[in-house]
């Protein structure tokens, strides 16, 4: 089955970010390859991987075999440590960008901030250089917390995306009124909190009864539905078609709460002033 394609979020330099996409951790080449060349038959125009995926090479393959217009689709991905610098950012870039067999990123991004190294504002900088030159369009971050932020903010560049791990168990309320205020949009990985049993639980369940819809569908329209967008992984066509198939209903006000009443807190979030690559 064939979904229309996701409703877009702006970007403040103009690109215009799905609010659904494909994740694709842990996929390796050869599954990337079909993975991605499946889900943009099915619709979807958001592909996100990163350096340290390893797949870039297949997500690249997929996208040829689709013989999708380059200028349709939304590509991100995101460097290592390594890179954090200026020259970093550029090379990074580079070897990005031959794997994935494009000449220009939509959105690439700090992976993890490592403040141990203490180059992560230099590494942002250098992507904003990348979007002054048409290289890249958007400057994005991944797994910063409000202070880390803060020190980008502070040296004058504003990412536009922060992709953070967020579901209904891990609701992110202080991360992201922070990027409200900055007008940082919000990015969900691993948006179906695999590792809970979220998908087994009411009121996910109730709901997803109620619309007719499965529970992943009940979970990926609470996030779309607040400007979070989403970009959950899956091998399954079936999977990959329900997951995009979410702009046909609409949860309440009350219903959004309940499903964010199912927050744990912070405890279960990966730490990133302690871990990252
Ligand atoms: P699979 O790849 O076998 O479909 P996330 O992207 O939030 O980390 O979630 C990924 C996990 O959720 C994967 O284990 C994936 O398994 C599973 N998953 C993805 N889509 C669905 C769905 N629609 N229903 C149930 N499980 C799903």
């Amino acid at each position: 089955m064939i979904s229309k394609p996701a409703p877009t979020v702006p970007l403040r330099n103009g690109a215009d970010l799905p609010l659904l996409g494909l994740g694709t951790w842990p996929l390796n080449d050869a599954e990337a390859a079909d993975t991605v060349a499946t889900a943009i038959d099915a619709g979807y125009r958001l592909i996100d991987t990163a350096e340290n995926y390893r797949n870039e090479a297949g997500v690249g393959e997929g996208i040829h075999r689709s013989g999708i217009e380059r200028n349709e689709l939304f590509l991100t991905t995101k460097f290592n440590k390594e890179w954090h610098g200026h020259d970093g950012a550029r090379r990074a870039f580079s070897n990005s960008s031959r794997l994935l067999g494009v000449d220009y990123i939509d959105l690439l991004l700090v992976h993890w901030p490592n403040p141990d190294e203490g180059r992560y504002v230099e590494a942002v900088e250098g992507i904003a250089a990348l979007v002054d030159e048409g290289l890249v369009r958007a400057v994005g971050t991944s797994n910063f917390k409000p202070s880390h932020l803060q020190r980008v903010l502070d040296a004058g560049v504003i990412p536009e995306v922060n992709q953070i791990q967020l579901d209904p168990r891990r609701t992110r309320q202080d991360v992201r009124a922070f990027h409200a205020r900055h007008s940082i949009v919000t990015e969900a990985w691993s948006p179906l909190g695999p590792r809970s049993n979220l998908l087994e639980m009411p009121p996910i369940t109730s709901l997803a009864e109620q619309y007719g819809k499965f529970p992943a569908q009940i979970v990926l329209r609470w996030h779309v539905q607040q400007g979070v967008v989403a970009i959950p992984k899956s091998s399954h066509p079936g999977r990959l078609s329900q997951n995009i198939d979410i702009f046909d209903f609409e949860l309440t006000p009350r219903e959004l709460d309940s499903i964010s009443a199912l927050d744990t807190g912070e405890s279960e979030i990966t730490d990133s002033d302690i871990f990252g690559h």
